[in-house]
């Protein structure tokens, strides 16, 4: 997207006067407009995406401004439920542009498929058939897939060796694929089994689990930032830090802390279409990697007192393949990114998480969260009151302007109690 993402008093705008701007600056079509207005799945497609299926489930998808990543600007879609999310990250990425936007940048695509054998009679024995059979395995394992004709495929192998479990010392294979602009779980998943026979037959043990690890350390994605001095002032960015060094020792805190950088990573997700469990499961595991639960995030203090930060983690996202495909939204919402690899939808969803995490310390650092919060909880119980059009402002500014936000309170007030 080559124009700015700069778009202050989107949140004053309608919904129609967003969906314009948004149609204009990524060159939707007025069919991608309808189907940003209705969600885009039909009944037939959702029926042929999962089982069992008895009707949708909406989710509001909004934009995040502001960002800068790499000299580029980008608008961030983001598919959540929960209030203030979208305001918090586009805040934060404003701040952050103030000082030059984001630095990005994501491995290549590397997924790592496990292939699990147990019952091997002479275990170092079998390790070294397996070491020596790497040019058939690699063979088999890009004969059963399209990934090495599209320049991935399987890139290299590891061998591991566990001796202390449950039942006996088991070999792990970890064949290294390269999946290009797809997230890749099918393709690592058919590599594995198509491999299984023959790591089977090369070892002499029993193969139990061929399916990828969701620990995707081979494709880390990390994003950069600064934010200046004067645009948080002293006191903010004392207490950032401080909140920081909190998430740094305590995994009680480091796991709310992470949960905030999810929040705007995940949103990227499900906007996209990827598979937002799959991401979460990698950055948990990534935050304990060495024993103890951390923050994912870092922020300091530079020398001129400006707030820096940075982010690193698992990042096993695609455009292509899968629900992004099917999915119209996923589709238009990619559209609206602009994002050519999955590389550089990583990159971006890196430098939104940091945003996101950003957003919600100088909440935490300054006014709390729940201020920002209130008006659009507000809202929402004015909502499940049974409030409709007009009513929702009006009985959520009365409810805000009491402190008194209740369900009960809500009905009162819809039901013409003062
Ligand atoms: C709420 O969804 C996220 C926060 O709790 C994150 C944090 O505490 O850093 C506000």
């Amino acid at each position: 997207m080559g124009a700015s993402s700069r778009l202050s008093g989107l949140y004053r705008q309608s919904v129609a006067e967003r969906q314009a701007i948004i149609r204009d600056r990524c060159n939707l079509t007025e069919n991608q407009v309808d189907a940003l207005t209705h969600g885009g799945l039909s009944l037939d497609l959702a029926n042929r995406l999962v089982e069992n299926v008895v009707g949708m489930y909406g989710l509001p998808l909004g934009i995040a401004a502001n960002f800068q990543i790499n000299h580029r600007d980008y608008l961030i879609p983001m598919a959540i439920e929960e209030p203030s999310v979208i305001a918090g990250c586009s805040h934060a990425a404003n701040l952050v542009r103030g000082a030059g936007g984001f630095t990005a940048d994501a491995d290549p695509p590397m997924m790592i498929g496990q292939i699990q054998v147990v019952d091997a009679s002479d275990v170092d024995a079998a390790m070294e058939r397996l070491a020596a059979a790497r040019d058939d395995i690699f063979a088999l394992a890009n004969s059963a897939s399209t990934l090495s004709q599209r320049g991935g495929g399987m890139q290299s192998m590891e061998l591991r060796r566990i001796d202390e479990t449950r039942v006996g010392p088991m070999i792990v294979v970890h064949l290294m694929i390269d999946t290009r602009d797809a997230m890749g779980a099918n393709a690592v998943n058919t590599i594995c089994e198509a491999v299984a026979p023959l790591i089977e037959q090369i070892t002499g043990g029993r193969v139990v689990l061929r399916i990828l690890s969701n620990l995707a350390d081979k494709r880390l994605a990390r994003a950069r930032c600064r934010v200046q001095r004067d645009a948080l002032g002293d006191d903010i960015i004392r207490n950032v830090v401080a909140a920081q060094a909190l998430a740094e020792v305590d995994p009680y805190r480091a796991a709310t802390h992470n949960k905030g950088a999810l929040n705007g990573i995940d949103a990227v997700a499900l906007a996209t279409a990827n598979d937002w469990r799959g991401v979460e499961a990698g950055a948990h595991a990534y935050a304990a990697r060495d024993g103890r639960y951390r923050a994912l995030t870092t922020w300091d203090r530079d020398a001129n007192g400006d707030l820096i930060g940075s982010i690193e983690l698992p990042l096993a996202v695609g455009i292509v393949g899968g629900t992004t495909t099917a999915h119209p939204v996923a589709q238009i919402a990619l559209k609206i990114l602009g994002v050519t690899s999955a590389m550089e939808l990583a990159g971006v969803m890196a430098a939104v998480g940091l945003a996101q995490n950003l957003g919600a310390l100088r909440a935490l650092a300054s006014e709390g969260i729940q201020q920002g919060h209130m008006a659009l909880h507000a809202r929402q119980v004015a909502i499940a009151a049974g409030a409709t059009g007009e009513q929702v402002e009006r009985v959520a500014d009365t409810m805000t302007g009491e402190k008194n936000i209740r369900l009960s309170r809500a009905k009162e007030l819809l039901h013409g109690k003062k």
